[in-house]
Formats: C-alpha cells, sequence, structure tokens
C-alpha cells in the first residue's frame, strides 16, 4: 500500500521488524550479457517474494533491492539519484570506517529463516552466472531485540508515518521519489573485552541502561556515548532520524560475534554524519566508544529505488532518452553517458565538505 502522502510505493523498506534476516552483498560481472540478466531480473523480485511468501501466510516475507553508485552508472546511466555516490570512508587506523565492493545489496527479512533462505536461493539462481556474492550474512533475533553485545536495539527507531518521512524520498528528488538510501556496516565484537567491562561502563558506552533499556540521565549521559554522537538535530533544533534494521549474527565455533547495520534514510547524510561522530569523533577525538570492542569489516551505500522504478528498470538502456517508465524490452546496451569510477575509488577526504549538524 502506497501511504497517501506518497506518489510512488517504496519497496518495503519500513517492514516489520522479523526473527530471521539475510544480507546478501554482490558485484555484478563487467560483460553485456551479465548486466542486462541483472536488469531483468529487477523485473521478477516482486514475483518471487509474492511466490515465496504465499507459502507461509504470516510468515512476513520482503526483500528490498539497492544498487551502488557505480552499479548504478553501468546499468542504468542517466538520470542518477541525486543522492548516490560511492561509499564515503571516515576514521583512520583501527577506527575506520572502510568501503568494500558491492554493486548490489538484497535485504531479506521474514519471521523463518526458511522463508528467508528460500527466497534467496530463488533470487539467487535467477541471477545465475550475472553477479558474484561478496558477502552473506544471516541474521537472527537474540531474545528481545538485544544487539550482540547484550543492549536492547532499535528502541529509537522512527515509526508509521514518522519511519516514512525520514525514509522516503519525496519532493527533493521528484524522478526517484519513493525511494531510499541504505548503508551498511558489518561489524566484528571484542566480546571477550566487552564482557570484561562492568555493566556500568557498558551503559555508558551505549547511553542507556541494559537490562531495562532506558536512556541515561544527560547529566550521566557521556559525550561519547554511542547514543549522544548517532543523535542529530537540524538547523531548527529537530530531531533528524534514521531507520536501522541492525541483526546480531555469528559462528560462535569460530570464535565470531557480530552485528549488521543496516541503515535506511531518505539523504545519506545523517547516516554519514553518524559515522563521522561515531569514527573520527565530535570534537575529533571524542569518539563512540563502542568502536574500541567494534570493528567495521564492510561498507555500502546503496540507492533503493520505489517498486514500481524497480520494475520499470528491467527495461532501461543506458544512454538512452532519459525515462523512466519506458515500454520497450531492449537486452541491447550502450556505455553509459556519465560512468563514474569504479568502487575501488572511494571518496576519501570528503568528510570536509560533508555539512554539519550541530
Ligand atoms: C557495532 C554496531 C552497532 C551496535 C551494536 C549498535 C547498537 C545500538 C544500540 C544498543 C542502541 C540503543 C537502542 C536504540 O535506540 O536502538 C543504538 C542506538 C542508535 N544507533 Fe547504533 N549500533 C551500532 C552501529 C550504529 C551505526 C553505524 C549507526 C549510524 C551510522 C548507528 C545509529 C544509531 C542511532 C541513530 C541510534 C539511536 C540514538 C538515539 O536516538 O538515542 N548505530 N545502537
Amino acid at each position: 500500500m502506497t501511504p497517501a502522502s506518497l506518489t510512488q510505493e517504496p519497496q518495503s523498506v519500513s517492514s516489520a521488524v522479523t526473527r530471521s534476516a539475510f544480507f546478501i552483498v554482490a558485484t555484478i560481472n563487467e560483460d553485456a550479457t551479465s548486466r542486462a540478466a541483472v536488469r531483468a531480473w529487477c523485473a521478477d523480485v516482486a514475483n518471487l517474494v509474492r511466490a515465496v511468501g504465499k507459502r507461509v501466510p504470516g510468515g512476513n516475507l520482503s526483500c528490498v533491492v539497492g544498487f551502488s553508485s557505480d552499479a548504478w552508472d553501468k546499468l542504468f546511466g542517466e538520470p542518477r539519484p541525486a543522492g548516490l555516490h560511492p561509499f564515503r570512508e571516515f576514521g583512520s587506523g583501527e577506527r575506520k570506517a572502510i568501503a568494500t565492493p558491492g554493486d548490489l545489496i538484497m535485504h531479506i527479512r521474514a519471521d523463518q529463516t526458511d522463508l528467508c533462505f528460500e527466497l534467496a536461493t530463488q533470487l539467487m539462481k535467477r541471477l545465475e552466472d550475472a553477479v558474484v556474492t561478496v558477502d552473506e550474512v544471516h541474521g537472527f533475533r537474540n531474545f528481545d531485540m538485544r544487539a550482540m553485545i547484550g543492549f536492547v536495539d532499535g528502541t529509537e527507531n522512527p515509526e508509521g508515518d514518522e519511519a516514512v518521512h525520514f525514509t522516503v524520498i519525496q519532493d527533493e528528488d521528484p524522478e526517484f521519489a519513493g525511494g531510499s538510501y541504505v548503508l551498511v556496516q558489518k561489524y566484528l565484537h571484542d566480546m571477550k573485552g566487552w564482557n570484561a567491562l562492568p555493566v556500568e561502563a557498558q551503559e555508558h558506552i551505549i547511553g542507556r541502561t541494559k537490562l531495562q533499556d532506558i536512556e541515561l540521565d544527560e547529566d550521566v549521559k557521556p559525550s561519547w556515548s554511542h547514543s549522544s554522537l548517532t543523535t542529530l538535530d537540524d538547523a531548527e533544533g529537530n530531531e533528524i532520524k534514521i531507520l536501522r534494521d541492525n541483526m546480531p549474527f555469528g559462528r560462535p565455533g569460530q570464535g565470531e560475534f557480530g552485528t549488521y547495520f543496516i541503515g535506511y534514510a531518505r539523504d545519506p547524510q545523517p547516516i554519514e554524519q553518524m559515522l563521522e561522530n561515531m569514527f573520527v569523533g565530535l570534537p575529533p577525538g571524542n569518539y563512540d566508544r563502542l568502536l574500541d570492542f567494534s570493528r567495521a569489516v564492510t561498507g555500502g551505500l546503496f540507492f533503493v529505488p520505489s517498486q514500481p522504478l524497480l520494475e520499470a528498470l528491467a527495461d532501461r538502456v543506458p544512454g538512452a532518452a532519459p525515462t523512466i517508465a519506458v515500454d520497450n524490452h531492449k537486452q541491447t546496451e550502450s556505455e553509459p553517458a556519465a560512468a563514474v569510477s569504479a568502487d575501488g575509488s572511494l571518496a576519501i577526504g570528503s568528510l570536509k565538505g560533508a555539512p554539519r549538524y550541530e
């Protein structure tokens, strides 16, 4: 259903919080046949979600698909979403938000792992040899929505109309209305170090109590707490939110304990500002102490087209006239007019240009 205020139906960005989620990031092979296969696949996604989802009524199966900046240019060319750019890195040394390869993301959610598994299988089958999976994470609900580090995660998320307001592009980029941006990072935790901290120290790091999940009073909460550094206000003092659906994952037998961070917004800037605050610090040096126990091992930024645009992209021919709803089914392609650098070329140092929320 399209909310009344929206002209284009979003993908299931703000779908219900589920018990299970798969995150698949893939690169698309460089040949024209692979690109044509990925474009054609865009029209299949909704049908596959419907077909697989029907098998378990109430299973809440959904899938969100997004494309990186480089992939967008190669697959679809102009016009392009205004805010789409390669992942911006923040921080340095041990504390760095790194960019890693990835053209395509699938965020699959359901209340049962078998539904996620079956949909992922069907989606990958259609893509066949056109892509190479570079990261795949299977996340699970951890008791009462506890992150791997034992704190409830997702409490301050916007809901309902507020979630739509903060995640769905509207008049600011009319051609891409109904779309969103999604930023992902896979984190690995030093659980030994984290668990060695007294609970009170952990609470200062997060900015909330551990058992009851209540925000600490301002006079107790350090300015370097995760909650302080990720709370943003606009110029008028109104809070700017993002929508997160992080999931714990891991392999205890291998000593792997992680959090898959996934944040949706109608502009990448607020999420990037949070990353800058966390990794560089606000002011610089006053960084997020959660990062003393958590290392980001992947990073990607993707544009999530509206549902109708995702389907129409199947017919997009890069370099052709800029129209979204084309009705011919050509499988040929010319090179995009404005191809940007490959994913390896990152906007490192772009920190300076980023607007600030003070
Ligand atoms: C190691 C990975 C991370 C873990 C384990 C984690 C965990 C948490 C927890 C437990 C909370 C408090 C409860 C809540 O409101 O959800 C929280 C809040 C929040 N986190 Fe994270 N987080 C991680 C990474 C990130 C990143 C990378 C961002 C943004 C780029 C982010 C943005 C936020 C925001 C916006 C809030 C709500 C702040 C508020 O309004 O008080 N988190 N996170």
